[in-house]
C-alpha cells in the first residue's frame, strides 16, 4: 500500500510517501525555524499561516521525490492530534481535500503514537510480525512530551508514566540557554557533552527518581540544579561561588547534565521492565522516538537494553527522530490495515489521545 501523509502539528510542514508502512519513498520537511527565531519560541498564528503557504509545495515535492503521481496513492494519513490547533487544522483540511478528491481512505494519526512507531521505518521486513514486537514498551522523549507506553499492538497503547514538569527536550533547551549555547539548544548541548575531554562526573547533579516505584519523570530539579551551579548559592557556610564558564567547565557541565538526564530515562525504563516482569509480562521490544532520541548518549544507552534486558530496541534513524510525516504514514498504514477509517468528519484535536494506564496488570 502507498500512503501519502501530512504532518503540521507544530512548526514543521511535512509530507511523505511510504510503502507498506516501512519503506520511505520520500520524506520532505519544511522547517519554520527562521520565522520563529526572533520570538525564541513558536508563535501559533505565524505557524498556521506558514503551514498554509507550505503545505501544497511540500506535498508536491514529496510526490515528485517518490516518483509517483496522486493517482498511485492508496490512502491519505494526517497527524490530527495533539498539537497547535491552528497548525493541525491546515494539515487536516489539506488531507481531507486530497482524500475526497481522490476518493481514497483517510486516517487521522496521533503524533505521539507515531513517534513510538518511528523506529520501524526503513527496517525492511525485520520485526514486521506483531508476535515478534508485542507487547512492547514505548518511550517518547521530545520537546513537548516525555512518557512511557505499554504497547499491546499498534491500535492499543496506554501511558504508564509521564513527566510531571518539563519534557526532556525542554530541559535540554532551557539548560542550553542558561549556558549561553546557540539555538538549537539540545543538539548543541549534546555536541559539547560529547567532547572526548568532557568529564561527566565533574558536577554531581541529581537523577530524578520520584518515589521508589514511580514510572513518572521529572526534569525541573535537574534544571534548577544546573542554574544554581551556574549562579552559585549565597550563604556564609555551605554557599558556592558562581561558575566561570570556560570551555572546559562548559564541557564538564554539559556532560554532567547529559549523564543525569539520560540516567533518569534508563532508570525508569528499567523500572518499567522489572515491574512488568513481576507480573509475568515480558516486553519483547523497546520502541523509542521523539527529538531527543537523536541524542548520542541516550542512543548508546538505549541500545545497551538489547543485551542487558534481552529485548529488541527500535531506534529511529536520525532523520525520523524529529517531527516528520513518514512516521504518520507508517502508523497510518497499520491503523488502516486494522480496519480503521476516518471520514470527512475528522477533527483536529489539540490534546493527546493515548489513554493513561492500566499499569501493567492485565494490560497484556
Ligand atoms: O520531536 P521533536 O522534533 O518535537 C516535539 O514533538 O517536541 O523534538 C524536538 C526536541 C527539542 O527540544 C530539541 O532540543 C531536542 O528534541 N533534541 C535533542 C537533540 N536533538 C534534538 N536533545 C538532546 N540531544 C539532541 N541531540
Ligand atoms: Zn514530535
Amino acid at each position: 500500500m502507498l500512503v501519502l501523509a501530512l504532518e503540521t502539528s507544530c512548526d514543521e510542514t511535512a509530507a511523505a510517501v511510504v510503502r507498506d508502512g516501512v519503506e520511505v519513498l520520500s520524506s520532505v520537511v519544511a522547517s519554520q525555524y527562521d520565522l520563529h527565531a526572533e520570538y525564541a519560541g513558536v508563535v501559533p498564528e505565524i505557524a498556521s499561516r506558514a503551514h498554509v503557504e507550505a503545505v501544497l509545495p511540500v506535498v508536491r515535492e514529496a510526490l515528485e521525490q517518490a516518483g509517483c503521481g496522486l493517482g498511485m496513492i492508496d490512502a491519505i494519513a494526517v497527524g490530527n492530534r495533539p498539537g497547535l490547533i491552528g497548525s493541525l487544522l491546515v494539515g487536516v483540511a489539506a488531507a481531507k481535500s486530497l482524500a475526497w478528491s481522490l476518493r481514497k481512505p483517510l486516517i487521522g494519526v496521533d503524533h505521539v503514537a507515531a513517534h513510538v512507531y518511528s523506529g520501524m521505518l526503513e527496517r525492511g521486513a525485520e520485526g514486521k510480525s506483531e508476535q515478534e514486537l508485542f507487547p512492547a514498551l514505548g518511550l517518547v522523549v521530545s520537546g513537548g512530551h516525555t512518557a512511557m507506553y505499554h504497547v499491546a499492538s499498534w491500535t492499543q497503547m496506554h501511558r504508564i508514566g509521564t513527566t510531571i514538569d518539563d519534557a526532556m527536550g525542554e530541559a535540554y533547551d532551557k539548560v542550553a540557554t542558561m549556558m549561553q549555547l546557540p539555538h538549537p539548544g539540545g543538539p548543541n548541548l549534546d555536541r559539547l557533552a560529547s567532547d572526548p575531554s568532557a568529564n561527566d562526573k565533574a558536577f554531581d547533579l541529581p537523577v530524578s527518581r520520584l518515589s521508589t516505584t514511580s514510572l513518572d519523570f521529572s526534569f525541573s530539579g535537574l534544571k534548577t540544579s544546573v542554574l544554581y551551579t551556574l549562579r552559585g548559592v549565597p550563604g556564609e557556610r555551605g554557599g558556592t561561588a558562581p561558575l566561570a564558564l570556560t570551555p572546559a567547565t562548559s564541557r564538564d557541565l554539559a556532560a554532567s547534565f547529559q549523564r543525569a538526564a539520560c540516567k533518569a530515562v534508563t532508570l525508569k525504563l528499567t523500572r518499567a521492565i522489572e515491574q512488568a516482569r513481576e507480573r509475568d509480562l515480558i516486553y519483547r521490544t523497546l520502541l523509542c522516538g521523539g527529538g531527543v532520541t537523536a541524542n548520542s548518549r541516550l542512543r548508546r544507552e538505549l541500545l545497551c537494553f538489547e543485551a542487558s534486558h534481552k529485548l529488541g530496541v527500535r531506534l529511529p534513524p536520525m532523520r525520523y527522530c524529529m517531527d516528520n510525516a513518514a512516521m504518520i504514514a507508517g502508523l497510518g498504514e497499520q491503523l488502516l490495515r486494522s480496519g480503521q477509517r476516518d471520514g470527512m468528519a475528522l477533527q483536529a484535536t489539540p490534546t493527546i489521545s493515548i489513554p493513561a494506564g492500566p499499569v501493567h496488570a492485565g494490560a497484556r
